[in-house]
């Protein structure tokens, strides 16, 4: 057995207990579930169920239906389930509380707030009735551009694991089940149906799988699969990650469903361990699985587990003795909305505050600028299936009058257009043309090159009708290689009606637009499919000269190019200047800038540049202001490398929910003392993330091997002795604490012990706040490589001016452990550990050596 996981609790005994310790501790509005109602069936029961289905029923019963249920069959008494989209709100039933993205969960570093969240989700589902939430996503944060690292909870396998324990804890009390997703390595949006990310045992072990097992610890009814492979496999027919690992030496005893279309083959599914398809039975239907059955290659006992498997957590959850959850339970809609702006509260990290300029004093300034296109409307949310329209929306700009109050002027300007979205057919459009000796015709001269410089002489010269192009058709010509070659597109314009224009790209990799040879687009790197956009003012029957350069580095081929009118209604240039005519004005500017739901989501990755050439904003107005405030909407790091020192402070506010805005003005004026910490670590150029080297198919064998191995986020950069620009765990406060007396219980430890470590810390500065107490530990010696430190606890502990605490962390056996992977098992090596204590992974400020036998 797995030596990690040395205590087996049962998965139904732990979730009982969870249940009960958690609502000790947690005080829980009027409304919230009663433990009484859970009343089960039982095994019998259930299967004179399963026994009284026929074969039809029960392949029925496995694939999803109407999108977002589970089928009902009354005349079994089976209730049908309802489904919604979380984590971070109730997507599908229009506007609802939106909560802060799960990045700013982990930013937070509050186990408790995690609880509250799950927990206040779970009522909102109760009020829609619906059973599963299709939350926590916990994939590993390697690269700041995944599309969907706002979804999930960092970079470090430990504190994402804690943090979704607590966040399903708190769901599931209100009897609703919980979904950890995406099982496993999802970690690029990119060609996420067809890459596999491949790694060593360890690295799967130590760094991926960590918080699907504390979600297993935690009784999480229901475990979502990945679009990906792993090692080669599809994740939703994965026997060894499904059967051998998740359900077998974890003990999972819930259900494991397919993300949406993620099921490739009905065989391989049903022995791989999926027990539900999801949205419908594709491929685990009975036109499959009928003859799959008689043939002998699936056999009925298969089938029947999986539907064990789902009317047995059914029956935790009381769903046969009430469904309803509606039933007897009012929504305390202040306790839910009130529960968002304390998570926003809690996960702002402040960045920067180059002398102490925040807070403001609210004596000291008569006016305020808010610019940016952020900064109205709110921004609350990444995009994909997680955005949740928010049910009260609150721009930045209103949460700063609102507190700066009748004695400060405040006034606005978004300074640059980010906002109109992506015109569905902009590429489809089309009214691209060249010449035929005189004549127009409709079409793009493609010209291409070997190599991605457009160098050299030419491979081939063809016209397409338009630029839309993807694999097959950039490969049909015996010239074109699969990899390392470089096109340049040139086609005309000329528009019927003199205005604003979207111009627009798209491409894996590389790629730049030039109008009338100015080079408007940039993106020119190796990458998955990259959107970008730029609204240009152009006149009435003018011709315009339109170049797309592109290359192709590996992995997938695609290029588009569009053109359509847009929204825009002032010159990009007047609308900036009048920005900083505005922000010339006040005394002090907020900006706010970033990503937004249309430039960073699910299904694509992003750039590490802000988009909307948003860093040359922000420099552009500070070159005119000195005293600049930048708050960040964002998934993670991004490159600051432009304007950061022209700045005096920054607030990392992620994606907040519809009350972070509220959250930040109020950090802003010093009514909240913020108190997040990175859950990533943020490096000054993507290229020194040692996983960007390995995160692009570049040989386009549509496999990623995770070459970096252990050594990704700060177990890289602590071991390397490299420093990123802002470290795991770091974040400033408005007070200062002192950490003080680390004491262990004992210097000699048996491997079964368990290592109580007690810390001291005072608030020494002039406010009360809240610091994270980050405890690491560093094997002194030992058999294989291991990073310089590793997280093992953490605790916030909040304190008034002067306070102090001491608090007491635990570490087990799981804390000293590495996993062996030539006896697959975890493993304790006696000898010397050193425990680190601090309040950033960069900043230890107390260490202790204990020796475990
Ligand atoms: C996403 C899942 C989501 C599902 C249902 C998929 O595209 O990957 O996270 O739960 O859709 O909306």
């Amino acid at each position: 057995m797995n030596l990690y996981f040395m205590k087996q609790i049962t998965t139904t005994t732990f979730f009982f207990l969870a249940i009960a310790l958690f609502s000790v501790i947690t005080a829980l509005p009027a409304s919230s579930a009663d433990k009484s109602t859970v009343k089960q069936i039982g095994s019998k029961a259930i299967e004179a169920k399963i026994a009284k289905m026929t074969l039809a029923e029960k392949i029925d019963f496995i694939g999803g239906y109407q999108q977002f249920n589970i089928r009902g069959y009354e005349h079994l008494g089976i209730p049908e389930i309802h489904i919604a989209d979380g984590p971070v709100g109730i997507r599908n039933f229009g506007p609802s509380t939106a909560y802060p993205a799960s990045i700013a969960i982990a930013a937070s570093w509050d186990k408790s707030m995690a609880y509250k969240v799950g927990q206040a989700i779970a009522m909102e589902a109760r009020a829609h009735n619906i059973h599963l939430m299709l939350g926590p996503g916990v994939n590993i944060y390697r690269l700041p551009i995944t599309g969907r690292n706002f979804e999930y909870m960092g970079e470090d396998p430990y504190l994402a694991g804690e943090l979704a324990k607590h966040y399903i804890q708190g769901m599931q009390g209100q009897r609703v089940m919980a979904n950890t997703k995406h099982y496993v390595a999802n970690n690029q949006e990119f060609d996420r149906n067809h890459t596999s990310s491949d790694m060593d045992e360890r690295t799967l072990h130590e760094i991926y799988l960590p918080p699907y097992k504390a979600s297993v610890d935690a009784g999480v009814a229901t475990m979502m699969t990945g679009y990906n492979l792993v090692n080669g496999v599809h994740m939703s027919e994965h026997d060894h990650l499904n059967n051998k690992i998740l359900k077998g030496d974890w003990g999972f005893s819930g259900f494991i469903v397919s993300d949406w279309v993620s099921t490739y083959d009905a065989i391989a599914a049903a022995n791989g361990g999926l027990d539900l398809e999801m949205p419908s039975g594709a491929w685990m239907n009975q036109e499959n699985l009928l003859p799959a059955i008689k043939s002998g290659q699936v056999k009925l006992a298969t089938i029947d587990e999986k539907i064990r498997r789902i009317l047995t957590t059914y029956d935790k959850f009381g769903y046969f003795s009430e469904a309803n959850l509606k039933q007897n339970f009012t929504l305390d809609k202040n306790y839910v909305r009130h529960t968002a702006l304390e998570a926003a509260r809690g996960g702002m990290v402040l960045l920067k505050n180059a002398n102490n300029v925040l807070p403001i004093k609210k004596d000291s300034i008569k006016r305020i600028a808010v610019i940016g296109p952020n900064a109205d409307p709110v921004v609350s949310g990444g995009g994909g299936s997680s955005f949740t329209e928010p049910l009260h929306p609150k721009s930045l700009l209103t949460a700063v009058e609102e507190i700066a109050g009748q004695n400060i002027a405040v006034s606005h300007h978004a300074g640059i257009f980010t906002g109109s979205p992506m015109p569905k057919d902009i590429w489809q459009h089309s009214p691209f043309y060249i010449y035929d000796g005189d004549k127009k015709v409709k079409g793009v001269k493609a010209e291409f090159y070997l190599g991605k410089q457009l160098l050299g002489e030419k491979l081939l010269e063809k016209i397409y009708p338009q630029v839309i192009l993807e694999n097959e058709q950039l490969w049909a010509d015996k010239a074109i290689p699969k990899t390392n070659f470089s096109v340049r597109f040139t086609s005309y314009f000329t528009p019927q009606e003199s205005s604003y224009y979207s111009l627009a790209g798209q491409g894996d990799d590389g790629y730049r637009i030039l109008l009338d040879d100015i080079e408007v687009i940039s993106a020119w790197r190796d990458q998955g499919p990259t959107t970008a956009k730029k609204e240009i003012f152009m006149n009435a029957g003018q011709e315009y000269k339109v170049v797309t350069e592109y290359y192709q580095a590996g992995g997938g081929a695609l290029i588009y190019q569009g053109i359509k009118k847009a929204l825009l209604n002032a010159p990009p240039s007047e609308f900036k200047s009048a920005a900083i005519t505005v922000a010339k004005k006040a005394d002090l500017v907020i900006l706010a800038v970033g990503f937004n739901p249309q430039t960073e989501g699910e299904a694509y990755d992003r750039s590490f540049e802000l988009p909307y050439q948003q860093s040359q904003f922000i420099k552009d107005i500070s070159a005119e202001h000195d005293n600049v405030i930048v708050v960040l909407n964002a998934g993670g790091n991004l490159d600051m490398k432009p304007w950061i020192d022209d700045i005096n402070a920054l607030i990392m506010a992620w994606y907040p929910g519809q009350e972070g805005n509220q959250a930040i003005a109020e950090i802003i004026f010093g009514e909240t003392n913020p108190s997040g910490k990175l859950p990533a670590s943020f490096e000054v150029n993507i290229e020194d993330n040692p996983s960007y080297h390995h995160y692009f198919d570049d040989d386009n064998d549509k496999a990623v091997f995770y070459g970096e191995g252990l050594f990704m986020g700060y177990r890289y950069w602590d071991t390397a002795k490299i420093k990123p620009r802002y470290a795991f765990g770091y974040g400033l406060s408005y007070t200062q604490f002192s950490f003080d007396k680390l004491t262990s219980n004992q210097q000699r430890y048996t491997a079964d012990e368990t290592v109580n470590i007690n810390v001291t810390v005072k608030n020494t500065g002039e406010l009360a706040g809240a610091e994270v107490i980050q405890v690491y530990v560093h094997d002194k010696k030992s058999r294989l490589v291991r990073p310089e430190k590793e997280l093992k606890a953490f605790t916030k502990v909040w304190l008034e001016k002067g306070e102090q605490k001491t608090v007491t962390l635990s570490l087990n056996k799981a804390a000293f452990s590495y996993y062996d992977d030539e006896s697959h098992q975890w493993l304790l090596e006696p000898g010397q550990f050193t425990i680190l204590v601090g309040n950033a992974s960069d900043n230890i400020l107390l260490q202790e050596q204990i020796y475990i036998e």
